[in-house]
């Protein structure tokens, strides 16, 4: 948080900013606290971090300091309660890849309190106010939602924190005030010099800043840096000079005079929006037409922490494309006024001041000033268009502003006037000029309308291979905004005198604007207490040391003295022969201190975790772009990688393979890859008469970036002499990352140790890639003899490390005219990359569940694992399950549409059964499958909602909704059998504290804090008295990888079968005596030298597959589960919000029901990025703007993942009771990756509601709806007139699968 004093208003202001963002040089005079100022455990939680701590609002933690500090800011920066709305605005530049959101918002909305009544009147006397349905009333809002006490249907939900025991009463710390000397302090003109012969100037005066200008004419002037950061920080860009603008009165000017708004360029967006707002409120309403639409652009302009410091004339003179204001501007009649260095001021229109692709009128001795917003006159209108991939903090794929000024002439109203500008569909934003000539006299009515889309089509022209893609959503999109604006004006003018074009009620479901109301959570779940810990929603055991920022991170670990930072030198093509490798720019680059490719390497070359097929540092050939060829190693960070971007190499390019369709067309499949399972005959039941009908298709499924929100990172060091080897790493595997880094160096394994704290989130991403790059680094640490650290930066993580697989499953499916299936002949491929890695089992995963829940007859499933020349994919969340069920899904779906049943009937007359022998021979048990569905039904009010939607469909013609409910059954266990086993150490000391230590990682998921409780249960103690330190393969040795969903069970039961060997030592000594408490206990077992310390061991029973007869019994029980998702999407334009979700599963008796259901959640949304949001972008023949092999989507500029504002309206997460399981450990069930497949619902309702618009165009069969169902391709598959100019009703678009 920043803040300083504003001379002008003579107020502190405070913000939230990016830190990556904010030179160090911007913020002086000014006051920065980061989150270690805000509180810590040995002062005291501030009231914010309490609530998100108590709430469940951390799991990883990564992301957690970030939303402390939003909220934080938020709060300074109002005098009064923020309203939730601004709570939820606050958070949007804010991302979490573990929590789904739900439990912040939950944590922050206390504050949004109006109020006191439920807060200060403590837990026990809460004042429950309840609305009509019997819904929680929450005091803050008037609104029902889930903040309230613990009651009906939240049964043992979330304890609601009261906001007297967050009210800081613990906190001791002083809030940091404003510092006084900073209010007197008189702003000074700043001239400094920076890291790498950087200037940097901050001038107090307008003639100042022009004196400079004239003195370095390419010298940049500098606002929020929210540009040239990006071009210095991620396109390496230098600029050796900069002018800060911040501090020049004339530059930060905001007026209003008779003809309009005078607006300085320094003005920042989130001041701007501020202004307007009084604007519009204070003139009259026909003036501030385009005041209204700039309001609105804002809102939907990156975040508020990029808002707080971008400026209006950073914006203009970056001259962006696709920038969100230029568009407006232009449209509106502004007017820019540029100043040379000898203080002429001209004025340039901003319909004439973009030339280029980021290029504008304005020379190099001249910098943008001001601009003029000219007043709109009565019968004028202004209006806004934005399209991105996510709503929120994404920048537009198209947008546009329009204006009209319409007056009336004779009886008819004319066009006076009009300019239409769109951007991203050319370099430059662009004003359409044939449609803007040709609206000028023409009456406002359809005719109008049907002659200008016919000239925008020849106005806007992208070419096949335009950058960025989505031509023909593109083109779509102009079509479609206009048509908006068409029916805006017209309804604006609705009732005026002669006015002819009103809109029907149908069609103005094209105009209504989209607001979300906040986020409504419940937790529905039974709380079943074994012993004093297991059963209770306990917090994240470190929770506290997170909301405070001192939770430690791979990274975080000192530098010791002699340490090197590591960089990565990545092949640049697909596939190529290594001509020559030329080094010498890297050795003489500062700060260097060694280099190292394949031939350096003491060890083997070779590692893999099932197959050794990939080579650390590639020697000949290289198959990926951003395979390691070698890796160098200097003083910073900064040093290592411009040495590592110095080192010059010569290839010889060899045909790649980039795609499944190319791989299986080339037979291009890894060695023995090939899977097969069969029941009964298909051959027959096909031939026989049996199948009424028969149906084939694709399925196609895109792959999805892990996102963990802390990179991949190791520390690796050298002891005694250099022959042990020690790390500390990032991973869910640190017995891989012993076995690699000892295989590479030629070390015995009992020579390396790995370590892990915690991480900062794995999702599967760390099971086996992390490894490879702590081999990467233990060879200069290793040769050198010095301790050396490895963190990927995001851009890098996301191209090397590989992603969740992309899929092609083709089906052919035998059903009757009921809709009962009778057989499946399914292919399935996966795109492993250029290296096995775990892929074989993920596809056996995909096959296993290739039924999903249902009983087929008879099924013949082949699978291949395709080689192509990509960074070899790797296991992420479900590991294939979710791919093969959405494959499932997705021929059901199309079942209901040839029978004319809803989806929802061909899954219920297909389910399993009890006792049901599934394609791989395992036996259905205790299957719970029907129960969990019919509560969902119930609990959604299934029927009721269908309904509903229905009539809403009906009555909106541009808007449709849509409903879905999807089951699942996800199996549990390793599907190969030695990685069921596990280890755990338990040490009772004499003060009755226990350290345990086990094979599993923590890694948000809150693994640590299950089996803490667990033990803290077995001896009968308290929670507390139990600790976690960290996992490390010379405490605990040959650890599975923690993944599968099953480590709780495994360590939890290793765990319990340590503590009950130290329980039945403590036997005779506890019989002798009555001892009043277990440090008593202890103490008298110490004396009678009882062993207390114990290794526990545990193996899953009652597994096994053998692949030769392709039957067993590969899992040891099945996590069962249902959703439901309502969505509403606009037809036109392929925006989506999920409107509620409604998801249960069975976990038995859960250990920790608050972790549970934080699972539950944080699956549900990252699956909804799976879905709807999340696409790589590869180079690849259906991106050939790309170059090959390339990924596009290489951070989160493109790659959008899931925001806080994208959590459904109404979240509600039940556990199913009375369910216990008597399979895993108390009776409990796996949760981490179950869930994740129920947010296909959200995929499957969008499709629902996409059926129903297409049938207003008369297209009723059945369509191909690829995953994730993004915008374009939503509004694609909406075939409408608007579409129908540039593709055919069954247009797929273009996908890298
Ligand atoms: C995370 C993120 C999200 C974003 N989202 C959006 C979005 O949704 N929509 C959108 O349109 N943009 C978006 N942007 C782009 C960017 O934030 C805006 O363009 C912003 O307005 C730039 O303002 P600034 O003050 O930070 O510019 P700076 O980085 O300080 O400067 C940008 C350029 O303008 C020049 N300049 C600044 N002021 C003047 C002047 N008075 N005279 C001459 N030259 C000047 C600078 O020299 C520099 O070349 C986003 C950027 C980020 C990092
Ligand atoms: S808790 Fe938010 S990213 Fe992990």
């Amino acid at each position: 948080m920043v803040s300083y004093f504003d001379q002008t208003s003579k107020k502190c202001v405070h913000q939230a900013v990016n830190a990556c963002l904010a030179p160090l040089y911007s913020v002086e005079g000014m006051h920065v606290i980061t989150v270690e100022g805000v509180g810590n455990r040995k002062f005291g939680l501030h009231p914010v971090q309490e609530s998100l701590a108590s709430r469940h609002g951390s799991q990883c933690g990564f992301c957690t300091p970030g939303f402390i500090m939003s909220m934080y800011a938020l709060l300074r920066s109002n005098k009064t309660p923020p309203t939730e709305e601004q709570i939820e605005e606050s958070l949007a530049g804010n991302l979490c890849r573990c929590t789904g959101y739900r439990p912040i918002l939950d944590a922050f909305r206390v504050f949004a309190k109006s109020n006191d009544l439920l807060y200060t009147s403590g837990s026990g006397s809460v004042a429950v106010q309840e609305s009509s349905n019997g819904e929680f009333i929450c005091p803050s809002t008037g609104k029902p939602c889930s903040c309230g006490p613990d009651k009906e249907p939240v049964e043992h939900g979330y304890k609601p924190v009261s906001y007297n025991e967050i009210d800081g009463s613990s906190y001791t710390n002083k809030e940091i005030i404003f510092p006084p000397q900073l209010l007197m302090r008189k702003s000074s003109y700043l001239s400094l010099n920076g890291f790498g012969g950087i200037k940097w100037y901050r001038p107090l005066l307008l003639r100042h800043i022009l004196e400079l200008k004239s003195k370095y004419p390419d010298a940049k002037l500098v606002v929020g840096n929210t540009e040239l950061g990006i071009e210095t920080r991620l396109k390496k860009l230098h600029y050796p000079v900069f002018i800060s603008v911040t501090h020049v009165p004339e530059l930060n000017t905001l007026t209003v005079d008779h003809d309009g708004i005078e607006i300085g360029a320094g003005v920042r967006l989130s001041k701007l929006q501020k202004f307007l707002k009084q604007v519009v409120e204070q003139r009259p309403a026909h003036e501030t037409s385009s005041c209204k639409a700039i309001i609105e652009q804002i809102k939907w302009f990156a975040g508020t922490q990029i808002r707080n410091v971008a400026s209006v004339g950073g914006n203009i003179c970056t001259a962006s494309p696709i920038s969100d204001l230029n568009p407006l501007w232009m449209a509106s009649r502004a007017e820019f006024k540029v100043v040379d260095c000898k203080g002429t001021i001209r004025t340039v229109l901003a319909a004439n001041f973009f030339l280029g692709y980021r290029k504008v009128d304005m020379r190099n001795d001249e910098i943008l000033l001001s601009v003029f917003l000219p007043w709109t006159r009565e019968f004028e209108y202004v209006k806004e268009f934005k399209q991105a991939h996510r709503r929120d903090d994404d920048i537009a794929l198209v947008n546009s502003g329009m204006r009209v000024f319409l007056e009336k002439k004779e009886k008819n109203w004319i066009v006076s006037d009009a300019c239409v500008v769109y951007g991203g569909v050319a370099p430059v934003s662009l004003l359409v000029l044939k449609t803007n000539d040709y609206l000028i006299g023409k009456t406002w009515n359809k005719e109008l309308l049907k002659n200008s889309l016919e000239i925008l089509k020849q106005d806007v022209v992208i070419s096949e291979d335009a950058p960025g893609g989505m031509v023909e959503f593109r083109k779509s999109l102009t079509l479609s905004f206009f048509f908006k604006f068409f029916l805006w004006v017209s309804h604006q003018m609705d009732g005026q005198d002669s006015f002819n074009e009103s809109v029907p009620v149908s069609h103005l479901s094209a105009v209504e604007s989209f607001t979300r109301p906040s986020v409504m959570g419940s937790q529905d779940y039974a709380i079943t207490k074994q012993g004093t810990s297991v059963g209770s929603p306990e917090v994240h055991m470190s929770a506290r040391l997170q909301v405070t920022g001192e939770a430690e991170y791979t990274d975080d670990t000192p530098m010791p003295p002699g340490g090197l930072h590591a960089a990565l030198i990545l092949s640049k093509k697909p596939h190529a022969r290594l001509l020559s490798i030329d080094d010498s720019g890297a050795r003489s680059s500062p700060g260097f201190a060694g280099i190292f490719f394949a031939k350096d390497i003491p060890g083997d070359n070779f590692t893999g975790p099932v197959v050794e097929d990939e080579e650390v540092f590639a020697s000949e050939i290289v198959t990926c772009v951003g395979q390691v060829i070698g890796v160098v190693v200097a003083d910073t960070h900064e040093n290592a990688k411009l040495a590592a971007r110095k080192v010059v190499i010569e290839y010889e390019d060899l045909p790649a393979v980039l795609s499944i369709e190319e791989a299986v067309k080339l037979k291009s499949f890894h060695p023995n890859s090939h899977r097969c399972l069969a029941k009964g005959s298909v051959d027959l039941c096909f031939q026989s008469n049996q199948c009424h009908s028969i149906i084939e298709g694709e399925v196609h499924i895109g792959g999805q970036e892990h996102f963990y929100l802390e990179p991949q990172s190791t520390f690796v060091w050298t002891m005694d002499g250099g022959h042990e080897v020690h790390m500390i790493s990032s991973t869910q595997a640190p017995q891989k990352h012993q076995k690699y880094v000892a295989h590479v160096l030629g070390l015995p394994m009992s020579k390396v140790v790995c370590k892990v704290k915690r991480i900062g989130g794995g999702f599967g991403g760390k099971e086996t890639r992390s490894a490879f790059f702590a081999a990467v680094a233990s060879v200069p640490a290793y040769m050198l003899n010095r301790p050396v650290k490895l963190t990927l930066d995001r851009d890098v993580d996301m191209q090397v490390t590989g992603q969740r697989h992309s899929f092609l499953g083709k089906y052919k499916v035998g059903f009757t005219n009921e809709g009962k299936v009778l057989a499946l002949d399914l292919e399935v491929y996966n795109n492993a990359g250029n290296s096995l890695d775990l892929s074989l089992a993920i596809l056996e995963r995909a096959m296993y569940h290739s039924e999903n829940v249902y009983e087929i007859p008879n099924v013949r499933i082949n699978g291949n694992v395709c080689f192509t020349n990509y960074p070899s994919n790797t296991a992420f969340r479900g590991f294939g399950g979710p791919q093969g069920m959405l494959i499932t899904e997705n021929w059901i779906q199309r079942i209901a549409m040839e029978v004319n049943k809803s989806p929802e009937e061909i899954r219920e007359i297909n389910f399993i059964n009890e006792g049901s022998i599934l394609h791989y021979g395992q036996q259905i048990q205790d299957c719970t499958l029907h129960r969990l569905w019919d509560e969902l039904k119930k609990s959604c009010n299934f029927a009721k909602v269908r309904s509903e939607v229905e009539d809403f469909n009906l009555h909106k013609r541009w808007k449709k909704r849509g409903v879905a409910i999807i089951p699942t059954k996800f199996g549990i266990s390793f599907t190969t059998k030695f990685m069921n086993q596990a280890g755990a150490l338990v040490q009772v000391y004499t003060d009755g504290t226990v350290l345990v230590t086990h094979g599993g990682v923590e890694m948000g998921q809150g693994l640590h804090t299950k089996v803490a409780q667990i033990a803290a249960s077995a001896f009968d103690i308290p929670l507390s008295s139990v600790f976690i330190s960290e996992t490390s393969t010379d405490k605990v040795p040959n650890a599975s990888p923690t993944a599968a969903s099953a480590s709780s069970d495994m360590y939890g039961a290793a765990v319990l079968d340590a503590c009950n060997q130290i329980k039945a030592r403590m036997e005779p000594v506890a019989s002798l005596n009555k001892h009043t408490s277990f440090v008593e206990l202890v103490n008298a077992c110490y004396f009678e030298r009882v062993d207390l310390s114990a290794h526990g061991f545990h193996i899953v029973p009652d597994i096994g597959f053998d692949w030769k007869t392709g039957k067993g019994h590969p899992f040891r029980y099945f996590t069962y589960g249902a959703a439901f998702a309502e969505v509403e999407i606009d037809t036109l334009t392929g925006d989506f919000h999920t409107r509620a979700a409604d998801v249960i599963l069975d976990l038995g008796f859960s250990i920790n029901p608050a972790i549970d259901v934080g699972q539950i959640e944080g699956a549900f949304v990252q699956g909804m990025g799976w879905v709807a949001l999340e696409e790589l972008k590869w180079g690849d023949k259906a991106h050939k703007w790309v170059p090959p092999g390339c990924l596009f989507t290489s951070g989160p500029g493109n790659y959008k993942i899931p925001s806080v504002n994208d959590v459904p309206f109404k979240f509600k997460v039940s556990l199913l009771k009375d369910a216990p399981n008597d399979k895993a450990i108390h009776s409990s069930k796996a949760v981490g990756e179950p869930p994740f497949f129920l947010a296909s619902s959200v995929f499957f309702a969008i499709k629902d509601a996409i059926i129903s618009a297409r049938a207003e165009s008369g297209h009723h069969g059945w369509f191909p709806l690829d995953n994730p169902a993004t915008p374009e391709r939503i509004r694609m598959a909406c075939a409408d007139e608007f579409t129908a100019p540039f593709v055919k009703s069954d247009f797929r678009p273009k996908l890298s699968v």
